[in-house]
């Protein structure tokens, strides 16, 4: 930026949507234009779009009525730019995106995502970027940030449909099972399971093993509830599925030459293949364990999508308005965190490549346990 001239940003959404992104969207950008004078472009659906240079301006109108819609007004990708696939070949696309930054004379770019978007962003600032993140993902597994947006408005969603089972499962005298987001981690299940009053919840930081859910549910029975509703996480898998997970990933950490890696990598691939639809035969094995019949629920993309809650909305503006005023003061490099009521500038050196997992002495686990519900193991 020379001296007079506005600061001109570019802000874009990467991986998979969550609520609040425009909300985020809005809140950077009326800081940006409206406070800080700054001129603002989006790049359209995430790396894909900043790779090939596809944008368009944003300003007050673009922004305005925005901040109640879920998804994203600029698209999304979950490419990789050191790993893309350009015309049918591999590429490391970051000089093409630093060729782009400085032929549009950009002074910073704003990337709203999640982990891979960390690395991300890693890659462009090693490259010279001013670069900063915005923590978004319904799963909640961002380290170095105390929440992301998208995880509030997942989490109610989450618990209206565990609440709902209730009725049906006690109806029919029925377990079910009802499969929740997450990823590898198990915050989105967990915190829906706690407040939807889930009688157990499996989670992927605790293998479980199907005697033990068994056992939960043949104790309810015994007092007389026969009907169970299980909140398990898409990652969550048993004692023997963890351990071998857990090995071929290792695998792939040890493999040394590019050929060990692919072949790490085929073998990791066939692993998680084969622990597919896992929800479903936990269901099968809980009744043939316990006698009663087991439904299954895959909540999916509901989690995802539709307006964003109050909370998320909140927490998307006042990260946006953070990312604004770092922008102002030439501050990048960052991940803008949550940290209690207020914000805190992470280095993304510390951020890319971690993943926030639930610690197993985690209050909510505790609360979990002191409450009776089970957690399998
Ligand atoms: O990371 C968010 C998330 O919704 C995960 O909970 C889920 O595992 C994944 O994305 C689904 O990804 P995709 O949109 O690529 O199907």
């Amino acid at each position: 930026m020379t001296n007079g001239t506005p600061k001109r940003i570019g802000i874009l959404t990467a991986g998979g949507d969550s609520p609040g992104l425009n909300a985020a969207i809005r809140g950077f950008g009326k800081a940006a234009i409206g406070y800080h004078g700054m001129e603002l472009i989006g790049f359209r659906d995430g790396i894909t779009g900043l790779v090939q240079n596809r944008y368009e301006h944003l300003d007050g109108k673009a922004l305005s009525g925005i901040l109640t819609i879920g998804g994203t007004i600029l698209g999304t990708s979950r490419d990789k730019v050191h790993r893309m696939t350009v015309d049918g070949e591999v590429r490391d696309m970051v000089p093409t995106v630093v060729e782009n930054y400085e032929r549009e004379g950009l002074d910073g770019l704003i990337l709203i995502g999640g982990g891979g978007t960390a690395k991300n962003a890693m890659r462009l600032h090693d490259a010279g970027l001013n670069v900063l993140t915005l923590p978004k993902t319904i799963d909640n597994d961002i380290w170095g940030t105390d929440t992301s947006f998208g995880f509030a408005t997942a989490t109610e969603i989450a618990t209206e449909a565990i609440d709902r089972v209730h009725s049906t499962a006690h109806s029919h005298h029925r377990i079910i099972l009802t499969e929740v987001m997450g990823h590898r981690a198990g915050w989105l299940t967990l915190a829906a399971g706690l407040a939807g009053g889930a009688d157990v919840i499996l989670i992927p930081e605790i293998p479980y093993t199907v005697e033990s859910v068994a056992e939960t549910i043949r104790t309810r029975t015994a007092r007389g509830s026969t009907f169970s509703v299980v909140a398990v996480a898409e990652g969550a898998r048993d004692v023997d599925d963890t351990a071998d997970y857990e090995a071929a990933q290792l695998l792939v950490k040890a493999a040394k030459t590019p050929e060990a890696r692919r072949a790490a990598r085929t073998h990791l691939a066939h692993v998680e293949d084969n622990q597919r639809e896992h929800t479903f035969r936990l269901a099968r094995e809980l009744e043939a364990a316990t006698g009663l019949e087991a439904r299954v629920t895959i909540l999916g993309y509901v989690q995802r999508g539709g307006a964003p809650c109050a909370a998320d909305r909140l927490l998307a503006t006042r990260l946006g308005a953070a990312a604004a005023e770092l922008v102002a003061a030439g501050e990048c490099g960052y991940m803008v965190a949550a940290r209690g009521e207020g914000t805190e500038a992470m280095p993304l050196s510390e951020v890319a490549g971690k993943i926030k997992y639930v610690p197993q002495d985690h209050d909510w686990v505790a609360a979990a346990r002191k409450v009776g519900t089970g957690l399998g193991d």
